[in-house]
């Protein structure tokens, strides 16, 4: 397991635009934006499934899942490397329902959280340490 960088971490509190990428059962990479991109804790990370098609289909094939995180503003962009946890009950599920509802935005309930277990942490910036492994 790998944990994020702290500037990362509080890019993710309040919620972020994530780019989600998971692999199909025919091998041809997926990639969809989720807004509801947000830390956990130390180790995971999650999103609420509202409108996935391929993106579940895929994380129920296949748990590894890349997520692209960029924030141009304060100079963030990463790559999280992770396997995927699809949940449909219990507390974290409840509170993202909540979370949801409480936007007043006429969004559907969540199918799933999907929660990310962070197995690795990867520079994506324009510079000298893109593509290294952060964590
Ligand atoms: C700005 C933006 C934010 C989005 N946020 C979410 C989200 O939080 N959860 C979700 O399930 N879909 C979200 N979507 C929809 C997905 O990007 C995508 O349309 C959906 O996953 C279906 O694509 P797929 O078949 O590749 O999964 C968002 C779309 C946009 C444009």
């Amino acid at each position: 397991m790998a944990q994020l960088p702290d500037n990362v971490k509080e890019a993710l509190t309040g919620g972020q635009n994530v780019w989600v990428a998971t692999i199909g059962e025919d091998g041809w990479p997926n990639v969809a934006i989720k807004g509801s991109g947000a830390l956990l804790d130390e180790e995971h990370i999650f999103f609420a499934d509202l409108f996935s098609k391929k993106t579940r289909d895929n994380l129920l094939y296949n748990s590894r899942v890349a997520v692209g995180i960029f924030d141009p503003e304060k100079r963030i962009a990463v790559q999280v490397k992770g396997v995927a946890d699809m949940i449909k009950s219990g507390d974290l599920f409840d509170r993202v329902k909540q979370q949801i509802a409480d936007l007043q935005r006429d969004l559907p309930d969540p199918k799933y959280v999907v929660r990310i277990e962070i197995q690795s942490v990867w520079d994506m910036t324009a510079g000298p340490n893109a593509g290294e492994q952060i964590a």
